[in-house]
């Protein structure tokens, strides 16, 4: 699901580039460790942010990208592309790394987009993950503020779960702000 005006806004602004480089991006980093020389996808990428701190915060080699709006992508630049993460459009086993820096969220088959991660993975590769909960989603304010998928109201357990169903083995997983946030990192089989 595209993002509203002000949800747009929220995400295309220094604030959110640097919570997402010295917090978000910081925390996945102790928790995964880096990637270096990784061949690297991010999920939903905005206006791509996410590919510099990949590139470098985790050391990536090489950045693929891809977001629903076209907009976004243009914001990215080179290495981005459109596409739905329901429907992956890269071969099987072909990154090292996978990234999501809050957009599942968005996505009403979000399980599904789980398993395409799984798939475009090679084995004993990492899934970095960062997204907030049904909790801080059905909130008044951001039910009044930000439009988001019913489907995509996710709590922390619901999550680990369908990550762990999609083959992977979690390697560390944080519940924060009262569940209302989660973050991990899981390694395919
Ligand atoms: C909350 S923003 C996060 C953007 C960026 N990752 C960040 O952390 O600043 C969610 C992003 O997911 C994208 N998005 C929503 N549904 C998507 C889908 N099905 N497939 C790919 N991207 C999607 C939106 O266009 C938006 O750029």
């Amino acid at each position: 699901m595209l993002l509203n005006p002000v949800e747009k806004a929220l995400m295309n602004n220094p604030i959110r580039a640097a919570i997402q480089r010295y917090g978000e991006g910081a925390a996945l980093r102790r928790l995964g460790g880096r990637c270096d020389g990784a061949r690297a996808l991010e999920v939903g990428c905005g206006r791509g942010v996410g590919m510099r701190i990949i590139r470098e915060e985790f050391g990536a080699a090489e950045i693929v990208a891809f977001d629903l709006d076209p907009d976004m992508v243009r914001l990215a630049g080179t290495g981005a592309y459109v596409a739905d993460a329901e429907h992956i459009p890269e071969p099987d086993a072909s990154f090292d790394a996978v990234f999501d820096f809050a957009i599942l969220h968005h996505v009403p088959g979000w399980q599904r987009a789980i398993g395409e991660i799984a798939r475009v993975l090679r084995p004993h590769g990492r899934f970095y993950f960062e997204e907030p909960t049904g909790k801080l989603t059905r909130m008044a304010a951001v039910r009044a503020l930000l439009d988001h998928p019913e489907q995509g109201r996710f709590e922390p357990e619901e999550w680990f779960s369908a990550v762990e169903n999609a083959g992977f083995e979690i390697q560390a997983r944080r519940a924060l702000l009262a569940d209302r946030w989660l973050l991990g990192v899981a390694t395919s089989r």
